[in-house]
């Protein structure tokens, strides 16, 4: 039986006392530019067998994902907020700077709440149910994709950070939950603890990496964010090597500043990066996750994020969450980001079971295209363990 129930302790990360080692100055990973690196394998070699020992791969996957690819997730800064009709006003100083956002709030028009809310990066392109609040964030104010370090995340942090935007837009979304915590329900009529994330496209990869690095976020649903989000980098690599016209690493850090410049070493040295997006989504585990695909577009790499998700689902089950992830993948041609009429039911039996608490529903989702077919041993030579 799954454990998803006692599992909930993971929401909070570290168990109270916890401490993990540091990484260390330099790292030299050596792997394979096809096959995606162990997750259940600490950078020393030391295997994973235990739940406290997750934990502390899971401080390590972060802090190598920061390293690598995305640049620093600064600490929580100060946050003040409040809100005023539709509007959330979050001021948050930190080095001594002050930003304020204005992110707007629709609420449920009936009901007493408090409502459970949906954060959008961008603006929601799923059905939001009644019974949920809409947050909508302009990201892109906090972190240009173009040009590098234009945005209030840089007034505050520096115009020469080399974090990238989607680290930008994922502190961002942690400012509104901060924000949501602080005021409460008596103002807001929102419900903290009951918070899921979505972006489409580039704002996709945004609502993955933001459900990644903060724990409180319940419900994570990405939509067609292909490469950067479900997408492993060494699988879209292949795709593109063996002449597929996609969007591998070599060409998403060309002109769109979502990642660190770090990130830039490694997009044609993929066999010395020690992770790929699998590990992004485990980050997320055991928490409710849903990817939203569309194979229709040959440039979100329909295989490379079919692969990764399978790759990501055995951390779920590892975790004895094997229903809290699901996977949804129709092929809709060029209507980006326009979810089709047959993945709205996915979307809706993720928002019932684990924001609405119908528990009953079956979240038991997997429905990749059936056009695809994957060798998962191609890309995984690994196992899941059965953590104690
Ligand atoms: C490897 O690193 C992990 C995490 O820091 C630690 O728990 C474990 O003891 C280390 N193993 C060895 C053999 O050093
Ligand atoms: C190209 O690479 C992808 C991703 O690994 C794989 O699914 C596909 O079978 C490969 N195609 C050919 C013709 O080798």
């Amino acid at each position: 039986m799954h454990r998803f129930g006692a599992a909930s302790v993971f929401l909070a990360g570290l168990a109270a006392g916890q401490s993990c080692g540091t990484l260390p100055a330099t790292i030299s990973f050596s792997g394979n530019a096809i096959k995606l690196p162990d997750p259940f394998t600490f950078l020393n070699g030391s295997k994973v067998t235990t739940e406290a020992e997750w934990r502390c791969r899971r401080e390590e996957i972060s802090a190598i994902i920061q390293r690598y690819e995305l640049g620093p997730m600064p600490a929580a800064p100060e946050v003040k907020a409040s809100v005023s009709g539709t509007r959330l006003s979050i001021t948050v100083t930190a080095n001594g700077k002050t930003l304020t956002m204005t992110p707007t709030i629709r609420l449920p028009s009936s009901g007493q709440g408090p409502f459970p809310a949906l954060i959008a990066l961008g603006g929601a392109s799923i059905p939001v149910p009644a019974s949920v609040a809409l947050i909508t964030y302009n990201n892109e104010e906090i972190a240009a994709t173009d040009p590098r370090g234009k945005g209030k995340y840089f007034d505050l942090y520096g115009t020469s950070s080399t974090t990238g935007g989607l680290v930008a837009w994922a502190w961002g979304a942690s400012r509104i939950v901060d924000a949501l915590e602080q005021l409460g329900p008596e103002t807001t009529k929102i419900d903290a603890k009951r918070v899921a994330i979505t972006g489409c496209s580039r704002n996709g990869k945004g609502a993955m990496v933001a459900g990644a690095f903060d724990n409180r976020i319940r419900l994570t649903i990405p939509q067609e964010g292909g490469s950067g989000a479900m997408g492993c980098w060494r699988i879209v690599g292949e795709m593109k090597r063996n002449g597929t016209k996609t969007e591998d690493a070599a060409q998403i850090v060309n002109g769109d500043q979502w990642f660190a410049t770090e990130f830039s070493k490694y997009v044609k040295a993929l066999d010395k990066l020690p992770h790929d997006h699998h590990m992004l989504a485990a980050m997320i585990a055991p928490r409710p996750f849903l990817v939203i695909e569309n194979s229709g577009i040959d440039y979100l790499g329909p295989i490379s994020s079919y692969g990764c998700a399978t790759a990501a689902r055995m951390v779920y089950e590892a975790l004895g969450a094997t229903d809290t992830m699901g996977f949804s993948q129709v092929a809709h041609g060029s209507s980006h980001c326009q979810l089709p009429s047959n993945q709205n039911a996915d979307v809706a039996a993720f928002f019932n079971r684990f924001l609405l608490g119908q528990n009953a529903v079956d979240t038991k989702i997997w429905k990749p295209d059936a056009k695809l077919s994957l060798d998962l041993k191609r890309y995984v030579d690994w196992t899941a363990p059965k953590l104690v």
